[in-house]
């Protein structure tokens, strides 16, 4: 079930922390390797003994030990790992994880790796109900931290409700999932387009447009999860590069055009950027000046990336993909812009000034493909990337033969 799979295990403060011994067994059992980072509050509970005794190998408990970083450094630890499994995770290392804070050797490994990471969360009800814990996670999550639990039940505090850590077979399971999905588009090359694009007045001004770019990155993201190898062509954003993802930063919807071009062939394509629909042609090499009087802006149309690409002849993606950002009959829209576009699914959102989709974390999905219209529940906006990238799997998977068939309705309304 793991064979060759390398895993990092974390064990963090709390009376769970002997139930990592059972979840070491499992894995080994599977074929993974297990290596293990013992936090101090995690030693007050498990002993390093019985840790490595399970794992077959030392384990690594001190950031500044001196024979630690010399054999085995807190970069390597993690480099060296397919995944860090950070069970149980205390309220303390969550936060410590949300925040960036690198003040041990869990902590350091935590936030020097682009690996995936997987938590299993264990504490108190109310610590883990608690708006801090709850912002603490969701933040992870957009990050695409994976986890696990906690479920319900009594507490050794005396206490019923959830904070239990998951049990043993769930957190083993849920690693299997990852490396199954995480393999799925191994060998397929996937473009994203992100963001807004900025289209110079003059060397200071630009027209622009309220795209935070979150969901094409957070797609990005998710297809390399499964294995794409994912070239992201993004206009100018506030946000971090997705880990392991190549990304080309351009500014003007020409410039994306060209890297788009550059990026071909691939086998998925999806245009999640607000592409500016103007360029101005009479951009002013110098800083126009307000004494000069009113501006006089001409306007052009800008290439569609979108469409370019979906016409793109023998270079054309098996998979073309668009998003349709309306603010009033998004359906109806959205098919005509499938259409006119000629992609082969559309995403269609609603980004009414009520609905916070800009900026915001969450988006609500119509996709339109040659069966109809589906609707997706309201979901955060990485949460529509890993069922985006779920569904190109299926769907490429099913065109080559290789299987399952498309899963849909899976999340239909
Ligand atoms: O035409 P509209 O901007 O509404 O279409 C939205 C879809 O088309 C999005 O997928 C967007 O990324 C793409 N698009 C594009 N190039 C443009 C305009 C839009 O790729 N110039």
């Amino acid at each position: 079930m793991f064979s060759g799979q390398r895993i990092l295990l974390i064990v963090s403060g709390g009376i769970a922390a002997y139930k990592s011994l059972e979840l070491i067994r499992r894995l080994r059992e599977g074929g993974a390797t297990v290596r293990c980072i013992l936090t101090r509050a995690g030693a007050e509970f498990v002993t390093p003994l019985s840790l490595a005794a399970l794992s077959g190998d030392k384990v690594y408990d001190d950031l500044f030990s001196l024979t630690d970083e010399a054999e085995m450094g807190h970069i390597e630890l993690s480099r060296d790992a397919d995944l860090l499994v950070v069970a149980p995770a205390s309220a303390d290392l969550l936060a410590k994880m949300a925040t960036g804070q690198a003040d041990d050797l869990a902590t350091t490994a935590l936030l020097a790796t682009d690996k995936p990471i997987l938590v299993a969360p264990a504490m108190n009800v109310r610590m883990w109900e608690h708006a801090a814990t709850q912002a603490n996670m969701a933040l992870l999550d957009e990050r695409g931290v994976l986890s696990v639990g906690p479920s319900e039940g009594e507490m050794a505090c005396g206490e019923f409700g959830f904070g239990r850590l998951a049990e043993p077979e769930e957190i083993a399971a849920a690693i299997a999932d990852f490396f199954r999905s995480n393999n799925r588009l191994r060998g397929t090359r996937a473009l994203v387009t992100s963001g807004p694009t900025y289209e110079a007045i003059d060397p200071v001004r630009y027209i622009a447009n309220r795209s935070s770019g979150r969901q094409g990155h957070a797609i990005a993201d998710a297809l390399s999860r499964l294995g794409a190898e994912t070239t992201l062509i993004s206009g100018p954003t506030g946000l971090g590069d997705p880990p392991g993802v190549r990304v080309v930063r351009v500014e003007s919807a020409e410039d994306m055009m060209a890297a788009c071009q550059a990026a071909l062939p691939v086998g998925v394509a999806v245009c999640a950027a607000a592409v500016a629909d103007w360029k101005v042609t009479s951009a002013n090499p110098q800083k126009l000046k307000k004494d000069g009087g009113l501006p006089r802006l001409d306007l052009a149309p800008n290439p569609d990336i979108l469409a370019s690409l979906s016409a793109a002849g023998t270079e054309r993606p098996a998979l073309v993909i668009g998003f349709a950002a309306e603010t009033e009959n998004v359906i109806e829209h959205a098919k005509a812009k499938r259409a006119k576009k000629g992609c082969d699914w559309i995403l269609a959102n609603d980004v009414g000034p009520a609905t916070g989709t800009f900026g915001g974390a969450r988006n609500r999905i119509h996709m339109i493909d040659d069966r109809g219209v589906e609707a997706w529940p309201v979901m955060t906006k990485t949460a529509v990337a890993a069922e985006l990238a779920e569904r190109i799997a299926d769907h490429l998977a099913a065109g080559s033969g290789k299987g399952p068939a498309a899963r849909r309705g899976k999340t239909a309304a």
